[in-house]
């Protein structure tokens, strides 16, 4: 079989990799000159564990070839898989000029039977306009099925959830084009779901709506706690040990980001208007995540009053760990806020430096270690839980910055660890702790 993946984006490189890697022969194309120049060269353009080895190894072998000819990519495919963007247009609903351009491009090369297998996330609906497209210009004499396939790795933990996905969801009209698709996947040996394309489709939405409900949940919930003097952590563990919950997707924070969550929860908000339904649920989701994404900046106002020329610390930058990806990151709205306040901030990422500068230009200082993020601070923010910073020794605060005051949105340390401290010290959810108040009145300063 002949496999192509159009789009080497974070969902095209990690299909095309892990198809080469279980025996399938790939091509993998992008228009980005770059990222073929780079991929041709074993190298990873996006920062992904694992991924950059699997390519290398899977190149070497033979089994995964990249390029930018659309003729050598599409031209005797058996499968070809559309992996390429959707991003979000002005008023929240989805952007289809990739999918359009690419259906359009596989119509004109494809030249025997083919299935054409969406990846993208796309409102339900969009498969057939895909099937519409390549219909009206393929020969009549070539068969070419439609199949929907929604991927649902996360960034981070991509090549891993690849090989051990929960699930395999294959929406298809046809039984035959369903039955090769689930020949491919079959050595990956996850449970493969079949079903009809549009609740295939809706599959991928409401997983991902699912999700950011249960963050602004619990969010909610920490909020509630702060108030009543209750500890979000003993609660999310509470909640998590009932099997029908589960622990999964219930820490707090600052919000859910990246490419996906904030994106696909306002595109189904949009889809459902356009069937006159108003999805009241899905809206307070979001202005939940909204709200909450600005906390360290109320937090750090209640304590230090204005920020004009206070210096802030900011340590992370990626929307979450592991990745460097930066898109909807809690982090570039509150650096804007806090600019917005008059304050100087410096920001550390062990990655996401380079895609932050993209966004925020000069406007911030970059530190390259954390030692020098917090040095003279007045404020150090914790934005996303890297390794090393949960692991931060944390008299660092004390030692570097000009007062240890912590606004920790991820709550990245225990605060039994943070009372052996003489530090400041405000999370999501969990009682307060001040430098120059006793162990026992802790639990009551919120009330
Ligand atoms: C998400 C889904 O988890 C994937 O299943 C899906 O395939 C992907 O979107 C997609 O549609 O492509 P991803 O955005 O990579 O994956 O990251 P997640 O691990 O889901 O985290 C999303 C955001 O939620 C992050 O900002 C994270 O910090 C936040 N989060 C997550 C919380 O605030 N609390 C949690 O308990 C979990």
């Amino acid at each position: 079989m002949k496999i192509t993946v159009a789009g080497a984006g974070y969902v095209g490189l990690v299909t095309s990799a892990g198809l080469a890697d279980i025996g399938h022969n790939v091509t993998c194309i992008d228009i980005e000159k770059d990222k073929i120049d780079m991929l041709q060269n074993g190298r990873s353009p996006i920062y992904e564990p694992g991924l950059e080895s699997l390519i290398e190894k899977n190149l070497l072998n033979g089994q995964l070839q990249f390029t930018m000819n659309p003729e050598q990519a599409y031209s005797g495919a058996d499968i070809i898989f559309i992996a390429v963007g959707t991003p979000e247009q002005q008023d929240g609903s989805v952007d289809l000029k990739y999918i359009h351009v690419v259906s359009h491009t596989i119509a004109h090369y494809i030249n025997k039977d083919v299935i054409v297998c969406t990846k993208s996330t796309v409102p339900v609906g969009t498969n057939e306009l895909i099937k519409q497209i390549i219909h009206s210009r393929k020969s009549s004499a070539i068969k070419a099925e439609v199949v929907s396939s929604p991927e649902f790795l996360r960034e981070g933990s991509a090549v891993l959830d690849f090989f051990q996905g929960d699930r395999i969801v294959i929406g298809a009209d046809d039984p035959d084009a369903a039955s090769i698709m689930e020949q491919i996947y079959l050595p990956l040996k996850i449970p493969i779901m079949k079903t009809d394309i549009r609740s295939a489709e809706m599959i991928k939405y409401a997983s991902n709506a699912f999700l950011a409900a249960k963050i602004s949940f619990i969010n909610e919930i920490a909020n509630l706690c702060e108030k009543v003097g209750a500890n979000i952590e003993e609660v999310a563990f509470g909640i998590g040990q009932d099997k029908r919950i589960g622990h999964d997707f219930l820490k707090a924070g600052i919000g859910y980001g990246g490419s996906c969550f904030p994106k696909d929860t306002k595109a189904l908000v949009q889809l459902a208007g356009n069937a006159k339904h108003q999805f009241e649920l899905l809206e307070a989701v979001i202005k939940v995540n909204n709200r909450q994404q600005t906390l360290p900046v109320i937090k750090a106002k209640e304590i230090l009053g204005s920020l004009k020329n206070k210096k802030v610390a900011v340590l992370g930058l990626a929307f979450k760990p592991d990745t460097d990806d930066v898109r909807e990151a809690a982090s570039l709205k509150i650096i804007k806020e806090l600019l917005e306040e008059g304050a100087n901030v410096r920001a550390y990422d062990p990655i996401a430096i380079p895609n932050a500068k993209k966004v925020l230009g000069d406007s911030v200082e970059y530190a390259y270690n954390i030692h020098y993020a917090l040095y003279e601070a007045d404020i150090a923010m914790i934005l996303t839980e890297w390794e090393q910073i949960k692991h931060v020794r944390l008299n660092m605060f004390q030692t570097y910055m000009k007062e240890p005051i912590v606004i920790d949105g991820r709550n990245c340390y225990s605060l039994e660890e943070i009372q052996k401290y003489p530090i400041t010290y405000l999370s999501i959810g969990r009682p307060d702790v001040y430098r120059d108040k006793p162990k026992d009145e802790l639990r009551i300063i919120n009330l």
